[in-house]
């Protein structure tokens, strides 16, 4: 098969059936740089554009609806415009937002948060994962009055601290990092031999890198020795936490010293928290001698505090989480499956999983395959089942992978 010609003939006639999302792309470009202010919302030809969302479903401008596989890359657990929480969100604007000083939602939020992860004694709010992530690191590193962060290739904790296979990301921060090779043991000593590290921060699976988990043996290993060698180590639980009540940790059965937390559990808002151990939360206690500030006009907004203590409290139902994550495994299986034929695999856990090509333009085809069949994932492949998707959604995706993989052999 020409795949090049496969993929010009598919961004065609993906083009002729979205002419209004090609006009707005087009007005859009001339304002914001490549069309988008997330570049990671972009593919190719343009992107379509939507115009309403509810339950399991997206409903573009040219009136296409898709079923939602992406959810919003993890943030969107609880599907769309959940009512439990636009109605929480509206009483409590009734009462004044942008306030300015503190108020009792942010404590219930606080409190929800400590008692669901072991890890988190204490926890503050930020406006993005990227922030939870820059305070934490930044926190251990005032802590061991080091200067190295060790980071594994493949890691993302955000837009300035991405760490791909090759060269270093252009935006990142200027710490001074220590890439090592993730879910490999002898890549530790990489790590471990910097006399000056200060901190690991380590995700159980990579999300962004391409839904691969760590192996046990790994997370246990890197996490005694952070602990024989006084690293604070940082589990970056942005992605994870929804693979188990507990979040990842739980699984993986281990403690780190601190944790980052974002994305669904501000219940579909802009959301950030760090936190952990209080002994190393104290820093931000000036009572207890803490000489750190953490400043940020929207860390206690109202709207996401209101809308996160709804979600924790009331759609986060233990239940169903594990039910997710069981749908998200059977899923994986099947996709993999069908697809490893084709030159496609699937990897992942729970309900993170990621469909890779070793052609990238068989991933375009997938991808604009499954668009035109009703199906929206990411651009690079990425699935995050949300609590709308039900096995009937699943099954029509497996059944429009096998027919695509057929019509692709055939
Ligand atoms: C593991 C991980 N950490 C941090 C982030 C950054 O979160 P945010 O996009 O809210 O800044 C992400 C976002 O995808 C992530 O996957």
């Amino acid at each position: 098969m020409d795949l090049d010609l496969a993929v010009a003939q598919a961004h065609q006639a993906y083009a002729e059936r979205n002419p209004r999302s090609a006009e707005l792309h087009r007005r859009a470009s001339t304002v914001m740089p490549g069309g988008n202010t997330r570049s990671v919302l972009h593919f190719e030809p343009f992107p379509f554009r939507v115009a309403s969302a509810a339950g399991a479903e997206l409903t573009d401008v040219d009136g296409h609806t898709y079923v939602d596989f992406l959810g919003n890359y993890t943030a969107g657990l609880f599907g769309h415009s959940p009512k439990v929480i636009a109605d929480a969100v509206v009483e409590a604007l009734g009462s004044g937002f942008a306030l300015g000083a503190t108020h009792a939602t942010e404590i219930e939020l606080a409190e929800l948060l400590c008692a669901r992860f072991d890890a988190l004694e204490r926890v503050r709010f930020t406006n993005s994962g990227t922030e939870a992530n820059l305070m934490a690191i930044g926190t251990a590193l005032h802590h061991t009055q080091k200067t190295g962060v060790g980071v594994f290739e493949g890691a993302y904790h955000g837009g300035v601290l991405s760490f791909g296979h090759g060269a270093s990301h252009p935006l990142n921060v200027p710490h001074r990092f220590i890439v090592a090779p993730f879910d490999d043991l002898d890549g530790l000593d990489r790590l471990f031999a910097d006399s000056d590290l200060g901190c690991v921060i380590v995700e159980a699976v990579q999300g962004a890198g391409g839904c691969i988990p760590a192996s046990h043996e790994f997370l246990s290993e890197l996490s005694r020795r952070c602990e024989k060698s006084g690293t604070v180590l940082i589990l970056d639980e942005v992605m994870t936490s929804r693979l188990s009540p507990g979040g990842a940790q739980r699984l993986y059965g281990i403690r780190p010293d601190m944790m980052t937390l974002g994305k669904y559990l501000g219940g579909g808002m802009t959301f950030g928290a760090f936190g952990g151990r209080s002994e190393i939360m104290a820093h931000f206690d000036s009572a207890a001698g803490g000489v750190l500030t953490q400043a940020g006009t929207f860390n206690n907004n109202i709207v996401t505090m209101t809308a996160a203590t709804t979600a924790i409290s009331q759609l986060l139902d233990d239940d169903r989480l594990e039910e997710v994550n069981r749908r998200g495994d059977r899923l994986r299986r099947s996709l993999d499956e069908t697809l490893r034929g084709g030159g496609l695999w699937v990897t992942g856990r729970g309900s993170m999983l990621t469909v890779h090509a070793a052609d990238d333009r068989l991933l375009d085809l997938y991808f604009h395959a499954m668009l035109a069949a009703g199906h929206y994932l990411a651009r690079r492949g990425f699935i995050a089942l949300s609590f709308e998707i039900e096995d009937a959604h699943s099954e029509r995706l497996q059944t429009d992978t096998a027919d695509w993989i057929g019509r692709l052999e055939g």
